[in-house]
């Protein structure tokens, strides 16, 4: 199959170098100069374990290409996906298709004989029968049909969650095009993944039902947590003792900051806007939104209360700032309103992550970014863990006690054992169990 990508973002470049990897020949367009050439020297625009060599094998192999021009690449293909962005719209949480409408315009000028168009995007219900509109609007003539097609892969994991999804769901009712889906993705499904068709409204619903409820589950145990705090229980083994009932399943059970990134805030706030629209509110989203967007400066208090109030001109150091390990992400991390939070209070904050702080320069203010874990605990008076990346699940206590100000640690991820923590003289605060020391 001839596919391509257009968007070369996370989702785009994960997926043209894995669609490329099953031995299609794959083209991803981008609109970013500099990222496409970046790409044809070989430079990831993007931290994702393992991507690297996936695109720089395909690359050699001659079934990955990288262009600033669509028409070509549209032209040739018999299929075309659109991966470009869809964030919150300024103003009015919806989803902004700006750039769905615009690819889609693009598209329909250079379709040469009957092609298969894919919103891989997440995008509202009814965006599709858009994409469909435009096109046939901008190219009467044209044979395509317009398919829904969700992504549903992690920052983190993405290569892993693109090869071995959980399922892949194609919207389509048109047999042409259900053909051409099953051909690109048959590697998939020889290996057992379930391809789930439905028609192209409900492929784009799933999507987001899918994000809000797993923000849900997040929000749920981060609620759970703060009562256990208050009586006295363990959100650990309540996560646990839950999660090992089928019917609940132990994942997105972890207590935390609250859920963050580039998809669950913005889809779930766009879920929402299509619930009022078609005047079905979703009342349980509703109160996750606000109950997750009153978190993050819950947890500025947390450290507060750890430092007994006294904040004021004293410094924090922050560990870790992407919403999540293993991704230099950092669009609505859970990090940016903490880090502000603790400014308000009068903290001087230092920060460290290991591959984010380039992102996050462009997200806070006034942060002191340093080299390490160590260079970023010198002279604080709380350390903070806020991103769980494996190289701050074993620090070095003593060498920590001996640079910092004071021994505070506050866990917002739940890393280290109450325990462990208190036997090397360490005020110890974390997420969802009673303070022990
Ligand atoms: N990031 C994730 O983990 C993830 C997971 C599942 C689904 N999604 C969804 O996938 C979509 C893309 O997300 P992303 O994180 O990859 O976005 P991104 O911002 O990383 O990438 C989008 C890319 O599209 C390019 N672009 C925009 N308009 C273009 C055009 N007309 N022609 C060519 N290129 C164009 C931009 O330059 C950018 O490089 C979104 O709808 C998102 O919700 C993301």
């Amino acid at each position: 199959m001839r596919v391509a990508m257009i968007g070369t973002g996370y989702v785009g470049l994960v997926s043209g170098a894995c669609f490329a990897d099953f031995g299609h020949e794959v083209t991803c367009v981008d609109k970013d100069a500099g990222k496409i050439e970046a790409l044809k020297r070989g430079q990831m625009p993007i931290y994702e374990p393992g991507l690297s060599d996936l695109v720089g094998s395909n690359t050699r192999a001659g079934r990955l290409k990288f262009t600033t021009e669509l028409a070509p690449a549209v032209s040739e293909a018999n299929a075309v996906f659109i991966a470009v962005g869809t964030p919150s719209r300024r103003g009015d949480g919806h989803a902004d298709l700006s750039f769905v409408h615009e690819a889609a315009r693009e598209i329909a000028a250079a379709l040469e004989g009957f092609t298969v168009v894919i919103t891989k995007s997440t995008v509202p219900v009814g965006t599709g029968d858009e994409v469909e509109r435009i096109i046939h609007e901008t190219r009467p003539d044209c044979e395509c049909a317009v398919v829904s097609n969700p992504e549903f892969l992690r920052e983190g994991a993405a290569i892993r969650d693109f090869k071995l999804p959980d399922r892949i769901v194609v919207g389509t009712d048109n047999a042409r095009a259900r053909e051409i889906m099953s051909e690109i993705y048959r590697p998939l499904y020889l290996n057992r993944s379930p391809i789930l068709f439905t028609d192209r409204r409900t492929a784009e619903l799933i999507k987001y039902a899918a994000n809000a409820f797993l923000a849900t589950k997040i929000t749920f145990i981060n609620e759970i947590a703060d009562l256990a705090e208050k009586v006295g229980a363990d959100v650990q083994e309540i996560a646990r003792g839950i999660g090992l009932d089928n019917r609940i399943g132990s994942k997105f059970l972890h207590a935390g900051p609250g859920y963050g990134g580039s998809c669950f805030p913005k889809d779930t706030l766009a879920l929402l806007k299509t619930g009022q629209d078609n005047e079905a509110p979703l009342r349980i989203v509703e109160a996750v939104v606000a109950v997750n967007d009153a978190r993050k400066r819950a947890m500025a208090r947390k450290v507060s209360a750890a430092l007994q109030g006294e904040v004021r001109g004293k410094t924090v150091a922050l560990l870790g700032l992407t919403f999540k390990p293993n991704t230099d992400d950092m669009r609505d991390a859970p990090s940016i309103p903490i880090v502000t939070a603790l400014q308000d209070m009068g903290a001087k904050v230092r920060a460290y992550d290991p591959e984010g702080m380039e992102q996050a320069k462009q997200f806070v203010t006034d942060v002191t970014f340093c080299r390490d874990a160590y260079d970023c605990a010198e002279g604080a008076s709380a350390l903070v863990v806020v991103t769980e990346w494996e190289q701050f699940r074993a620090l070095d206590f003593e060498r920590l006690k001996s640079i910092m100000q004071r021994p505070v640690l506050v866990d917002l991820r739940n890393i280290y054992r109450p325990e462990d923590v208190a036997r090397h003289g360490f005020v110890y605060e974390s997420v969802g169990r009673t303070r022990k020391v």
